[in-house]
């Protein structure tokens, strides 16, 4: 998850609840206590079968449960003179929302200060464009705009697509390699350094829209780009594609990222674009200001 001005990490909010939980889960025993709760299939572990397995004694076991219990981390059940043991799954969410929360922050702060190290936070002027059919690719743009700070441009089909549309009409086109009519009519790229595109694939391919964005580029020659597509597992020639279109309207693209749905899942999927693109360093040692008019 990347955070938005509106859910921005709030430590007040995060860290005190977060601490306990680290607190609760950060001794070796409650650790494996909550391992086996979690791979346990019977739901039937009490006190005893927990103190023989991690070969702990039962009161130490009880107070360690005591303390997970008292973090909202395990649940238990009695059934006649029995007591069970079971993980609270939804304590266990909330745990995780509050972590990626918190690591969506930080994640923030090392993406600006990478670009700071990189050198080139104050020099670059870029944009990202992107088609984004579901929102991987959206979410991707916009976690690569809240490291940067740069413009982010969406582009939209005139005829949009529908779930079905998508794989008929959709798919015949972006294996034509067709460019969609865009909302935008024309992109005026003429004020920035660099062109970042990203594209969903389609059929091995880009999607038909992204086609159109690249035929509406306006004051595009010369520049640099750096391509990036998001897929399930299966990227194609989408970018190979796209590079020689944007080759053949005078951008030359210096880096090539695709992002598998592993990537995209994750919570700072822009973040991992913008270091992948300053890993592959496209400006090289060429001196911006050279660039500019
Ligand atoms: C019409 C269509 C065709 C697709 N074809 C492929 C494909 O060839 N290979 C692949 O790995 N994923 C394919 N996918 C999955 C998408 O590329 C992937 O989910 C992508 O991240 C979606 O991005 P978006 O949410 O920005 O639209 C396809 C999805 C759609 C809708």
């Amino acid at each position: 998850m990347e955070p938005n001005e509106k859910d921005r990490c709030d430590l007040s909010v995060i860290v005190p609840a977060l601490a306990g939980t680290f607190k609760a889960l950060g001794d070796p025993t409650r650790l494996s206590i909550i391992c086996l709760l979690a791979t346990d299939t019977t739901g039937t572990l009490g006190v005893s079968d927990l103190a023989a397995l991690t070969n702990v004694s039962q009161p130490a076991v009880s107070q360690h449960l005591k303390t997970l219990k008292s973090e909202g981390l395990v649940e238990s059940r009695r059934d006649g003179l029995y007591i069970y043991y079971t993980i609270n799954r939804e304590r266990m969410v909330g745990f995780r929302e509050q972590y990626e929360l918190m690591y969506a922050g930080i994640m923030e702060k090392c993406n600006r200060e990478l670009l700071r190290k990189s050198g080139r936070d104050r020099d670059i002027r870029a944009c990202v464009i992107f088609y984004s059919f579901s929102g991987i690719t959206r979410r991707v743009a916009e976690g690569f705009r809240n490291a940067t700070g740069c413009d982010l441009i969406e582009v939209r089909a005139k005829k949009p697509y529908t779930a079905l549309s998508a794989y008929t009409r959709g798919v015949a086109r972006s294996r034509k390699m067709a460019c969609d009519p865009i909302e935008q009519g024309e992109i005026d790229v003429s004020g920035y350094d660099l062109l970042v595109i990203g594209t969903p694939v389609w059929a091995g391919r880009a999607a038909p829209p992204i086609n159109g964005a690249v035929k509406a580029l306006r004051g595009c020659e010369g520049k640099i780009a750096a391509v990036f597509s998001t897929c399930l597992n299966a990227p194609g020639e989408a970018l190979s594609n796209l590079g020689s279109a944007l080759a053949d309207r005078g951008v030359s693209v210096r880096a090539t990222i695709s992002l598998e749905q592993e990537e995209t899942r994750r919570p700072d999927a822009g973040g991992e674009l913008l270091k992948r693109i300053i890993d592959a360093d496209p400006f090289g040692d060429q001196d911006l200001e050279e660039k500019r008019p």
